[in-house]
C-alpha cells in the first residue's frame, strides 16, 4: 500500500526569534513533524535546543515534536526530555554500547513515546540488531551530525535500502526510516526511491525564499520516485 512521505523541517534552520510563527508556517503548509535538534557539543560540534525551549515547544507545536538526541549521556537526558513533552525521542546507536540500546528504547516507550536510534554516516545498519524488531522509526544520518546547511553524503540511499530489508527479516512492518542532513530538490528522489518515509529538511525549508512551497515541492518530489519505486 502507498504512504505518502512526510516531512520534517529542522527548526535549527529556523528564525529562532520567530519560532511561533515559523511553526504555524510548516503546520499550514502540510508537515509531518517538528524536527528538533539537540546537540550537547560534546557528542557533535554545536550548542543548540535544550530541555526548556522543547517544553515550551510542546505547548504551542499542534504537530509532533521529534526530537533528534545528539548527547553523549542519552540514558540520562532522555527522561527529561519525555518530561517536557517530546512526542517521538531519537537517541544515536553510537553513545550506546550493548545493551545499552534495548534499555534506552525501553525507557523511551516506558515513558509513552515513539522510539528511534539514529546512525551516524559512518555506524553500519547492523548496528540497529538487537532493536530494529521494537523500534518505531530509525534515523539515517546523510551528514555528520552538528549543523545545517550541509551537503548529502553520496550513498547514504544505500543504508536506507538496508534497514528496509533488516527491517523487513525482523518483521516490523509499521518501521519508519528517517533521513537526515542535505535533503532538498536534488536530493529527495532518491532516499525515497530507497524507502525513506519521513524527510528531514532544515535549510531546503527554511533557507528557501518561500519555504511553504519548498516543503510541498520536496514533498511532492518524494511521493512520486516512492510511486515509481513501487511500480518497477
Ligand atoms: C544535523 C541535524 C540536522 C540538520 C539538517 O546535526 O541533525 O537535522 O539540521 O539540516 P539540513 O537539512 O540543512 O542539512
Ligand atoms: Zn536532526
Amino acid at each position: 500500500m502507498f504512504q505518502s512521505v512526510k516531512i520534517a523541517p529542522s527548526i535549527l534552520s529556523a528564525d529562532f526569534m520567530n519560532l511561533e510563527r515559523d511553526i504555524r508556517l510548516i503546520e499550514q503548509a502540510g508537515a509531518g513533524y517538528v524536527h528538533v535538534d539537540v546537540i550537547d557539543g560534546h557528542f557533535a560540534p554545536n550548542i543548540t535546543i535544550g530541555v526548556p525551549h522543547v517544553k515550551q515547544l510542546a505547548r504551542i507545536a499542534e504537530i509532533p515534536l521529534d526530537v533528534h538526541l545528539m548527547v553523549s549521556n542519552p540514558l540520562v537526558q532522555l527522561p527529561w526530555f519525555i518530561a517536557a513533552g517530546a512526542d517521538m525521542l531519537t537517541v544515536h546507536a553510537e553513545t550506546l554500547e550493548g545493551q545499552w540500546l534495548e534499555s534506552a528504547v525501553s525507557l523511551i516507550h516506558d515513558g509513552g513515546a515513539k522510539a528511534c536510534v539514529a546512525l551516524k554516516p559512518n555506524t553500519p545498519a547492523e548496528a540497529l540488531a538487537s532493536v530494529i524488531g521494537s523500534l518505531d522509526m530509525v534515523l539515517v544520518m546523510s551528514v555528520e551530525p552538528g549543523f545545517s546547511g550541509q551537503g548529502y553524503i553520496e550513498g547514504s540511499e544505500d543504508k536506507i535500502a538496508r534497514v528496509v530489508q533488516m527491517a523487513r527479516e525482523a518483521d516490523n512492518d509499521q518501521l519508519l526510516i528517517q533521513v537526515d542532513g542535505g535533503i532538498g530538490l536534488a536530493t529527495v528522489e532518491r532516499v525515497c526511491a530507497a524507502g525513506a518515509d519521513v524527510i528531514v529538511c532544515g535549510n531546503a525549508v527554511f533557507g528557501a525564499d518561500d519555504p511553504a512551497s519548498a516543503l510541498k515541492q520536496i514533498e511532492e518530489l518524494g511521493n512520486q520516485a516512492r510511486l515509481r519505486a513501487l511500480a518497477s
